[in-house]
């Protein structure tokens, strides 16, 4: 995983596949800690198809795995993230598929579980939509979506902060981050057929140091600091990251909804 991409340009990737290059696995805003509860109350069982969203490096991919759902797959539009999951995978029943969320090649009423983490921010609004109406179309009757994403709060932060945000997230992650407060995620589940049943969150602590630690380890901590120190262009790419989540850590969250398929 050290080596995720190559000898990439660290000023102009995208500010989760720097972290990726140096060995960052959970790349979601609310930590392994918000996962672990989201999966907890999708309760994954060997009953179920489930689909994951946008896995990246595949650590959710890993724990959903231990669950032994009856099916898993992914849909991820990086083919060297999905070459990364798709070596956790074994048999016929484990895939991942390179492709746009938007247009999952997936037939109707599929899947049981669908959930996506940090993958929704990244897209337009309409998009959002669009991805969250796949997943619907995806979906038995009854059955339960999961999202785990980045948040604005409170609820009625003012647009002028939002937008400003919005702006300089964006520009230090090279990503577009379109974060919304929790209401306005929970009325974008409602609205495209889904209920929400519960609501957790989490601080956005993704660079905060005892975060990386919970996240991946003391050694793993010690390693990717240590790429940081010596990869040509990470350390100032990371500290700039790290000084706007700061700077704007009172108004951003993480947050995972579970809903069900009304
Ligand atoms: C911030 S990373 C999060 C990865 C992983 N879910 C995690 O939380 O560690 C965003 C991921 O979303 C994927 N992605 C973004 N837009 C996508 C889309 N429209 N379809 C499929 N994958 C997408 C990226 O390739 C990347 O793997």
């Amino acid at each position: 995983m050290g080596t995720f991409k190559g000898n990439v340009d660290f000023a102009t990737i995208p500010g989760h596949w720097v972290l990726a290059n140096l060995g960052k696995t959970v790349l979601r805003p609310g930590g392994i800690e918000l996962t672990r509860t989201m999966l907890d109350r999708l309760d994954i069982s060997s009953k179920d198809a489930v689909v994951e969203y946008a896995p990246g490096v595949g650590r959710t991919a890993k724990l959903t795995l231990s669950r032994k759902p009856y099916t898993y797959t992914a849909i991820e539009q990086d083919q060297e993230a999905a070459a990364v999951v798709m070596s956790y995978l074994n048999g016929t029943s484990q895939t991942c598929v390179v492709a746009d969320a938007r247009t999952p090649p997936l037939p109707d009423s599929s899947a049981t579980v669908i959930y996506g983490e940090a993958m929704l921010t990244m897209q337009p609004d309409r998009l959002k939509e669009q991805i969250i109406r796949e997943a619907h179309r995806m979906l038995q009757p009854g059955g339960r979506y999961a999202i785990h994403e980045m948040s604005l709060q409170p609820n009625d932060i003012p647009s002028e902060l939002k937008d400003t945000i919005h702006k300089d997230v964006s520009k230090v992650i090279r990503v577009n981050a379109r974060p919304l407060t929790v209401d306005e995620w929970k009325g974008l589940l409602e609205q495209n057929g889904f209920r929400v049943i519960e609501v957790h969150t989490a601080p956005m602590h993704l660079l905060r140091v005892k975060r990386v630690i919970t996240d991946e380890g003391v050694l793993g901590t010690l390693k990717i600091g240590y790429r940081c120190a010596t990869r040509g262009g990470a350390f100032k790419r990371v500290s700039a990251m790290r000084q706007v989540f700061m700077k704007y850590e009172e108004y951003l969250g993480a947050v995972s909804m579970i809903a069900v398929k009304e």
